[in-house]
């Protein structure tokens, strides 16, 4: 009966105590809501003294929270605002019951009440706030990630036919190229520009690979390791000479790889210019070793240099696109190597010591 008394007490005072509620809140100049937050404050001041008369439940408490919070959320507030009102409306309450005709015994079991009706009110608000706001920066994270994710790939498909484009007239200067040096073998200058001809012709050829478009028309073939590697090494020789690197190759002659030849060379390439570079930059003996065996019914590949070691923490990163070190560098060497191992059904490993570094390549039978 009481607490029936307390609850109609409140009721008699609802207005002052809403309008002292009104002029007292934190409420941002730009909030939409700006104007009619105290119907909140009103409604919460019903609720709690329907809470004195047992008329209503936790979860009616919970609802009104749960529709502040979406409110407050949409209103983008600071919440440290929204904690301070609410706490401002819990000692209004207590005000104007303090002013009431109340003993103390009267009044304590009251206080626990109110105080029991704001703090449920108050986790449910602030937790369902905290949930909006994450699922709305979850929202914007996924966002951004899709729109980086699109614009990536017009970026790398713009670029890709670009550099298709590139390729004919590349190989139609290259062609004349080399007749000029055949009609006048002692014109200066041709050599160096095959050779740097040369060069753009590897960087699109790499570019094209991971692009995916260069290995479209072309079909699997069975090849013999040796000889490609064989073929590989005197291409590269003018480098090796100019490194002074000592190149030891043992590969089984019968072993045999059913792939694509040209991507393979590719990734053979990349790995012995990586370690010539790495070479290049040592003092003594400069060795690269390429071992080529069939083990538990798989072919494996190593090529290994004792160069400088790569650093533990970078190991995990080297075959990540556009990771480099060098001035020079675009990153992408090893990056295509993987995509192309991994075409083949196979798997590259790099494992780097001070004594030497070894990508190994293991490919199953299929
Ligand atoms: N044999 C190696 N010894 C030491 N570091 C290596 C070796 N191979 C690769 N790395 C490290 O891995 C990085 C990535 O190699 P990757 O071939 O992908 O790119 P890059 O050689 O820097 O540039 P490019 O695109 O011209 O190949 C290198 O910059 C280098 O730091
Ligand atoms: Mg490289």
């Amino acid at each position: 009966m009481a607490m029936d008394d307390l609850a109609l007490f409140l009721n008699e005072h609802e207005e002052e105590a809403v309008e002292e509620f009104r002029k007292r809140i934190m409420v941002g100049e730009h909030d939409q809501f700006n104007g009619i937050i105290h119907l909140n404050g009103q409604a919460m001041y019903r609720m709690v003294a329907d809470y004195l008369r047992s008329k209503i439940t936790h979860e009616d408490i919970k609802q009104l929270a749960y529709k502040v919070a979406h409110e407050r959320n949409q209103a983008q507030i600071n919440i440290g605002d929204f904690v301070f009102n609410v706490c401002m409306g819990r000692e209004l309450v207590l005000k104007v019951l303090q002013k009431g005709p109340f003993p103390a015994a009267a009044l304590l079991p009251a206080i626990i009440k109110i105080n029991e009706c704001f703090d449920i009110f108050l986790v449910h608000a602030v937790s369902r706030y905290t949930e909006l706001k994450e699922s709305d920066l979850e929202e914007k994270k996924l966002f951004i990630e899709r729109s980086h994710k699109d614009r990536l790939t017009i970026l790398g498909q713009m670029a890709s036919s670009f550099v298709h484009e590139f390729r004919n007239p590349l190989t139609s200067i290259m062609g004349f190229s080399r007749l000029l040096k055949e009609d006048y073998p002692n014109l200066p200058y041709v050599d160096i520009i095959e050779n740097e001809l040369h060069q753009l012709n590897y960087r699109v050829s790499q570019f094209l690979l991971v692009s995916k478009k260069g290995a479209v028309h072309k079909n699997k073939e069975v090849f013999s390791i040796a000889l490609l590697f064989e073929e590989i090494l005197s291409f590269l020789y003018p480098n090796i000479v100019d490194v002074n690197a000592q190149i030891t190759c043992t590969i089984d002659p019968m072993l045999l790889l059913d792939g694509y030849r040209d991507e393979m060379r590719q990734v053979f390439i990349n790995i012995i210019s990586n370690a010539l570079d790495a070479l290049q930059r040592k003092n003594g003996d400069k060795e690269i070793t390429i071992n080529g065996y069939r083990n538990d019914e798989m072919t494996a590949i190593t090529i290994s240099n004792n160069g400088a070691p790569i650093p533990r923490d970078l190991l995990p990163v080297i075959f990540e696109p556009f990771f480099t070190t060098k001035e020079l560098g675009t990153g992408i060497g090893l990056y295509v190597c993987k995509e192309i191992i991994e075409r083949h059904g196979g798997v590259i490993t790099c494992e780097s010591s001070d004594q030497q570094t070894v990508f190994s390549m293991y490919f199953k039978d299929s």
